[in-house]
């Protein structure tokens, strides 16, 4: 739960963290997650208020993902916020999930359009190109695996706990790259990635290992694994930025937090787009918060795209690529 001000002063804002429970079945367990939601949502409505200092009378709407995610986590947001704005007698605004981790990045500088948007999670590996507010176009995704979901999968088989992305990352940066993974689509003349097999690349190589008792550097697998998914990443991106007259790049969702990739996006940046504004959301803001959801709603609250009392959660919610008037 977050309050927010003209779309990019946050007030508060509230994570109520379930990382804790999902460690010790080394992933999210839907059932867990939608019973931490039930507990944790009047609590985080009262605190963030709280913290923001106003009344809900001082609120000019509610918004609440609608999707895309699991469903039953999504159903108890939209229950409670439609129960708030029918108490309060505020609007309704339905948010992508999607768009809100586009969004965060207003809370460094105002978005300036035509722009592209890599977005890495857990869930999704994506190429944005946005040519105005509210318009969003696909041009490149994952055909397997997200990039989150990679560094999720290679730590649990290193015994890494969930989510692992981030102790990966700091591994990475004590090790070199020394075992030579496959750059997947690398060379190919699309904005599309694939992640599967360089995940089973580093499966078998940590089997082999096992079989015949020989000692692998954790930190040399760790950085090895980060640079093949930092080469394809990076190059993929310079490709689509220069391919559309983007004046903006923003990167964000929970991968936007990884240092190889940050670093080796400035770079790339810096050597071949240099008229385009890189922009990386703050750490905190990288994974799953509010405010990034009230960013994208305050554009919706410009149009009046308000929802009715029957909106219900879309656990397969797409990104709307025409702009509605
Ligand atoms: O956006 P997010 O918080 O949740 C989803 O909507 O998926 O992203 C979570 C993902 C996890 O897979 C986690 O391992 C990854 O982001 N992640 C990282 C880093 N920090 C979080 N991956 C690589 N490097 C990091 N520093
Ligand atoms: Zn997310």
């Amino acid at each position: 739960m977050a309050v927010i001000e003209e779309g990019s002063i946050i007030l508060s804002n509230i994570v109520a963290s379930q990382i804790k429970s999902h460690q010790r079945f080394g992933g999210v367990v839907p059932e867990v997650a939608s019973r931490h939601h039930v507990e944790e949502m009047t609590l985080c409505i009262e605190e963030a208020l709280k913290t923001a200092q106003v009344v809900p009378a001082e609120l000019t709407a509610v918004a609440v993902t609608q999707g895309p995610g699991l469903v039953g986590a999504l159903l108890i947001g939209v229950a409670a916020a439609k129960a708030f704005a029918w108490a309060h007698q505020l609007p309704l605004i339905p948010v992508n999930h999607m768009a809100g981790h586009i969004y965060a990045a207003r809370f460094v500088e105002p978005l300036t359009f035509p722009l592209m948007a890599l977005l890495v999670s857990g869930g999704h590996t994506e190429l944005v190109y946005m040519a105005e507010d509210g318009s969003f176009e696909i041009i490149g995704e994952t055909r397997d695996d997200a990039a989150g979901e990679a560094y999720d999968k290679v730590g649990r088989v290193l015994g890494l706990r969930y989510p692992s992305g981030k102790e990966i990352d700091q591994l990475a940066h004590q090790g070199e790259d020394t075992y030579a993974f496959p750059r997947a689509m690398i060379h190919e003349d699309n904005f599309d990635f694939s992640f599967s097999g360089l995940k089973s690349s580093f499966i078998n190589l940590v089997h082999n290992a096992q079989q015949r008792e020989e000692e692998l550097v954790l930190e040399n697998l760790a950085a090895s694994f980060q640079a093949s998914v930092v080469d394809v990443l990076v190059a993929k991106t310079i490709r689509a930025c220069k391919n559309y007259p983007v004046k903006q790049l923003i990167v964000a969702g929970g991968v936007a937090a990884n240092q190889g990739l940050r670093s080796g996006l400035h770079e790339a940046v810096a050597k071949s787009l240099p008229d385009v504004q890189l922009i990386f959301p703050p750490f905190a803001l990288c994974g799953d918060n509010a405010a990034m959801i009230g960013a994208a709603a305050h554009v919706e609250l410009r149009k009046k795209h308000f929802a009715q009392m029957d909106l219900n959660a879309n656990p397969s919610l797409v990104f709307p690529n025409k702009v509605q008037a």
